[in-house]
């Protein structure tokens, strides 16, 4: 293989998510003044043919042309990018040795395995823990594989045991379902998966077994304590699913600063991106396409059918937690039920004509009708 190759239009879209997500990343972390480490464990050459940046230069320059970086001066930035591939390696290694770093940013390029090298990161963790300290540095490991070799969820489980780390994991689907039956497979899809679960997959139709095996690394992430987890599908130029996006995080904030990425994405449903129906390039906004509010309506009033005062925070968290969808979106659900008289909402003395008003937590409540 050469060293590049073009880019497609899904993987565009995969750095516009990490992107829009480091920009938000950076500086809430960096407000804890510690140690940020950012891991690209399948890192690539860095570079697509036509020029265009690879993941770990996209970390990079986020970071280096953040405009709040003067304010991030309290913290220290480690990048680890890790490259199997020689000539993959080599052209990374020099692309990042040419570009000037912040003075608080560690830049690493190792070449080997992700297995290889991921301990020059986690390793000192693990050594402060087994003192009985509870190590919390942040930590955004990016997995990026071309198939489904060199992820075991082991590996992913003693990376998810601290509380700060944050992992965006391509689940290949396409190799996966296509050799789902071949005996070479079954080794490595043992240890990608960590069950071996996934042989009830075999002989399922498409849409069932493309459900079923992205349902269970989803329900793997979580088993592994990655309090949760959100799959964003990428299909190829015939729309054909190429493969998911996991994002599994321990932080409630971190999911919703995902999820508006992946939103800006996909802006009908934030779930996903198709090479097949993307607008060309220069064209990225898609016009007059809008969530499904409908089914939103329909999944917040079955959820809370005939419950009285339900809080906002509560209503928020449904949202943000056990739907596709964001806050606003249910937001604006609530506002349109509140004028047809559906729901009744209960907002604090001094907003009470302020129908825009919904406060965080407590301090707006919403009477819904039973189902
Ligand atoms: C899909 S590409 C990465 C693309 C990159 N993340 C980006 O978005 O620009 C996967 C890379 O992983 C490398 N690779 C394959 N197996 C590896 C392993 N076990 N550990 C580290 N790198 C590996 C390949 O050589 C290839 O360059």
């Amino acid at each position: 293989m050469t060293a590049t190759w073009k880019i497609q239009p899904h993987t565009v879209a995969k750095h516009e998510i990490l992107r829009r997500y480091l920009q938000a990343y950076y500086p809430k972390l960096a407000s804890t003044r510690g140690l940020i480490v950012f891991v690209d464990g399948f890192a690539g050459p860095g570079t697509y043919a036509d020029g265009e940046p690879g993941s770990p230069i996209i970390a990079l320059d986020v970071l280096a042309q953040h405009k709040h970086l003067p304010n991030m001066k309290g913290c220290r930035f480690k990048f680890l990018f890790i490259e199997e591939d020689q000539a993959h390696f080599e052209m990374l290694k020099t692309t990042v040795d040419s570009r000037q770093h912040p003075p608080n940013a560690e830049v690493m390029v190792r070449q080997g395995t992700f297995e290889e090298h991921i301990d020059e990161v986690f390793g000192g963790l693990e050594k402060v823990r087994n003192f009985g300290l509870r190590p919390s540095r942040p930590s955004f490991v990016m997995v990026d594989p071309f198939g489904v070799k060199g992820l075991p969820l082991d590996l992913l489980r003693r990376l998810a045991d601290f509380p700060k780390t944050e992992l965006l994991v391509s689940l290949m689907y396409e190799p996966i379902s296509r050799f789902l039956e071949h005996p070479s497979f079954e080794s490595p899809l043992d240890d990608l998966f960590g069950t071996r679960k996934w042989r009830d997959a075999a002989g399922l139709a498409a849409q069932d077994k493309k459900k079923f095996l992205s349902d269970l690394y989803a329900r793997q992430l979580e088993g592994i304590g990655m309090k949760y987890v959100r799959l964003f599908e990428m299909r190829d130029a015939r729309n054909r699913t190429e493969y998911f996006l996991a994002f599994a995080t321990h932080s409630p904030e971190g999911l919703r600063v995902m999820k508006d990425a992946m939103w800006k994405v996909d802006q009908a449903g934030g779930v996903t991106f198709s090479d097949f129906t993307a607008p060309s390039r220069g064209q990225a906004t898609l016009f007059g396409v809008e969530p499904n509010y409908a089914q939103l309506r329909s999944l917040m009033l079955r959820h809370f059918a005939g419950r009285a005062d339900v809080p906002i925070g509560e209503i928020d968290n449904f949202v943000l937690i056990e739907t596709a969808f964001r806050e606003t979106h249910g937001k604006k659900v609530l506002r349109d039920a509140e004028r047809e008289g559906l729901v009744m909402v209960e907002r604090p003395p001094e907003k009470k004509m302020k129908k825009t008003y919904w406060g965080t937590g407590t301090d707006t409540r919403v009477t819904f009708p039973a189902f």
